[in-house]
């Protein structure tokens, strides 16, 4: 995992990422298979997120997906970052947690492809646990 040191780094690292969200964006349509939002509060970037992105970007660019992947600030859920939501067509968003590069390719190949519930789904409030 690359540690950022001081702002310079962290703002190289925000341009880097714009980029890859830019380009993620142009996908934008209707025809889009899945949406995706990586939580990159200070919690989540601290826990891995970023490396949970660049995985996410790079399998659904290996597998040239229609998914949209953009990150977000804090989703509340600092016990399990990386954290990410994944919302398909038609149905109500799922937030994965402790996403690291592994169970990112799985929410990809199981999940957004086959549509299949993988481990780790974080409970959005407590009136649904
Ligand atoms: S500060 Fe960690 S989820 Fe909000």
């Amino acid at each position: 995992m690359t540690k950022v040191k001081n702002l310079e780094e962290l703002v190289k690292l925000r341009n880097k990422l714009k980029d890859k969200i830019q380009v993620r964006t142009i996908t934008e349509g209707n025809d889009l298979v899945a949406r995706i939002r990586v939580a990159m509060g200070t919690c989540g970037i601290a826990s891995g997120a970023k490396e949970t992105f660049e995985a996410l970007i790079s399998e659904v660019e290996r597998l040239d997906l229609k998914v949209l992947i953009t990150t977000t600030g804090c989703m509340g859920a600092c016990y399990a970052e990386p954290t990410v939501e994944v919302t398909l067509p038609n149905q109500e968003p799922i937030i994965f947690g402790e996403v690291d590069s592994k169970r990112a390719v799985d929410i990809i190949n199981e999940y957004i492809i086959k549509g299949k519930l993988i481990d780790g789904v974080v409970p959005q409030n407590y009136q649904s646990i």
